[in-house]
């Protein structure tokens, strides 16, 4: 096969061969060829064979924090690539893994305001797999299997939230929610009790942004649902698994640091185990290193992915206390944790885990989140654009903006906004995937001021836009 192809043969190849994720084929335009990637810039062969330019404004599905090849994390993996690639993760470790994992000990959640001092809540191991689906399901394999260890056989329901995401496996899909992804395994799927997030009591709100007094009656009314629903089963639930203060492809749903501290409490007061899912905002992204330092609270579990490794490589992480561990710990080989993948500990994602940690000291990463979330303040929660009547709500936390349209579709993350809005940046030179009728900005903390600049120009133009055609239309 010769590689020296042109661009139409690569894309007819790709169009015959390949199938891509998340897209209706039928419908979806060629994709891009991409060249090179570096900073917040992919370089891509556009649809006329145009060699272009564009801003990730995504940090491409959420991983590539440091912007495109790092090349402190391109010389940590180098340089391991030099001593060994994968190595089988049973009887052995390695180097890299333990390295990696001290690190995180210190980077993770520390402070529980829910667990007394004399006996504080301690993430201290953990367990590799190689994405964030399976950094979840190893969470909820844990919790169960833990009561089942421990002959308490009728812990062994999940609590969950509406529009949850954790992942595209079975068994994250279970504990998911999105009825748009998954309906078509309905049948298959094991039954949770799934509890309505705030933003369910939040629908009708009328203020723009949405009053602070609206929020807090919300997250009540579903703190409320949950204890009512525990009660019902009194004994039985393992675990409840929350994506901690966003609820990300579920449109980007912010919660408040004391909803999610109330959740803590709940859970211990029921003895249910909470699960942080923080593969989306672990690492900075809502503006500390995980959302759960934030509420200053330790989960009994922390599923982690995406950022860890500067999306580089792929790798899923899960950590869990001592005393989660010690119901494995035992003579019987029954109570082994029977659960891993081939890629286990895989040296080359661990050494690029290690780089992309140091950089948030050796870069001071958390002050460029700050500095964009200052940015994306400054523009985008001006009353002129929060006025518009085609807006629904504008929220910012770290290095995350979203501005929520209002759509009349019935499955929201299918409004027709959505290619609108992916065409209206694209053209602009700017990479956005909304969710929907959920248009969010997530950029590569390393980006330049001066992308930073055009990119929340651009949002701000694309809302005006959008409102003038929206009046023409009802003329
Ligand atoms: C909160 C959360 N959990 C889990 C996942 C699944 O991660 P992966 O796509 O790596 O399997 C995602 C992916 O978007 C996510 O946002």
């Amino acid at each position: 096969m010769n590689y020296e192809r042109s661009y139409q043969e690569y894309r007819d190849f790709d169009r015959d061969h390949i199938w891509h994720p998340y897209t209706q084929e039928k419908n979806a335009k060629a994709n891009f060829l991409v060249k090179k990637a570096y900073e917040e810039f992919i370089e891509i062969i556009d649809e006329n064979g145009d060699r272009k330019k564009i801003i990730d404004g995504i940090s491409s599905w959420w991983v590539n924090i440091h912007g495109h090849c790092h090349p402190y994390i391109q010389e940590k993996i180098k340089e391991q690539l030099g001593q060994h690639e994968q190595v089988i993760f049973a009887g052995f470790t390695h180097e890299p893994a333990i390295k990696l994992v001290d690190k995180l000990l210190n980077f993770l959640p520390k402070t529980d305001l829910f667990s007394p001092s004399s006996n504080p809540r301690i993430l201290s191991k953990a367990f590799f797999s190689d994405n964030g689906s399976t950094a979840v399901e190893v969470a909820i394999k844990m919790a169960l299997q833990f009561f089942y260890n421990k002959g308490w056989h009728n812990k062994k329901r999940i609590i969950t939230f509406t529009d949850a995401y954790h992942g595209d496996t079975v068994g994250t899909m279970s504990v998911g929610a999105t009825d748009t992804f998954h309906h078509a395994f309905k049948s298959i799927l094991f039954p949770v009790d799934r509890i309505d997030g705030p933003d369910k009591f939040l629908k009708n709100s009328k203020t723009k942004p949405i009053s602070c007094e609206e929020k807090i009656f919300a997250e009540e009314q579903s703190l409320k649902a949950l204890i009512s629903e525990i009660e019902k089963r009194p004994n039985e639930h393992a675990a409840l698994i929350i994506e901690p203060l966003v609820q990300a492809a579920g449109g980007m749903k912010f919660h408040s640091t004391t909803y999610l501290q109330k959740i803590r409490e709940i859970c211990n007061h029921f003895d249910i185990f909470l699960i942080a899912d923080e593969v989306f905002t672990g690492f900075g992204r809502t503006g500390t290193n995980f959302a759960c330092t934030q509420a200053s609270i330790v989960p009994d579990m922390i599923c982690l992915s995406k950022a860890l490794t500067g999306g580089f490589m792929p790798m899923g992480l899960t950590f869990t206390t001592k005393e989660i561990y010690s119901a494995f710990y035992d003579d019987s080989r029954l109570k082994t944790f029977f659960h891993g993948h081939s890629y286990t500990g895989n040296s080359l994602s661990c050494a690029a885990g290690l780089a992309s940690i140091e950089l948030f000291e050796k870069e001071k990463r958390l002050e460029d989140v700050k500095f964009i979330n200052m940015k994306m303040q400054d523009q985008l929660l001006k009353k002129d654009l929060c006025d518009l009547s085609i807006i629904r709500d504008i929220r910012i936390l770290g290095a995350i903006a979203v501005v929520e349209f209002h759509t009349n579709d019935q499955h929201e993350y299918l409004s027709s906004i959505g290619p609108r809005i992916q065409e209206y940046f694209m053209k602009n030179n700017i990479l956005l995937r909304p969710l929907g009728n959920v248009l969010y900005f997530l950029p590569p903390y390393t980006i330049s001021n001066e992308s930073l600049e055009y990119c929340l120009d651009k949002i701000r133009c694309f809302a005006y836009d959008l409102e003038k055609s929206v009046i023409t239309l009802q003329r």
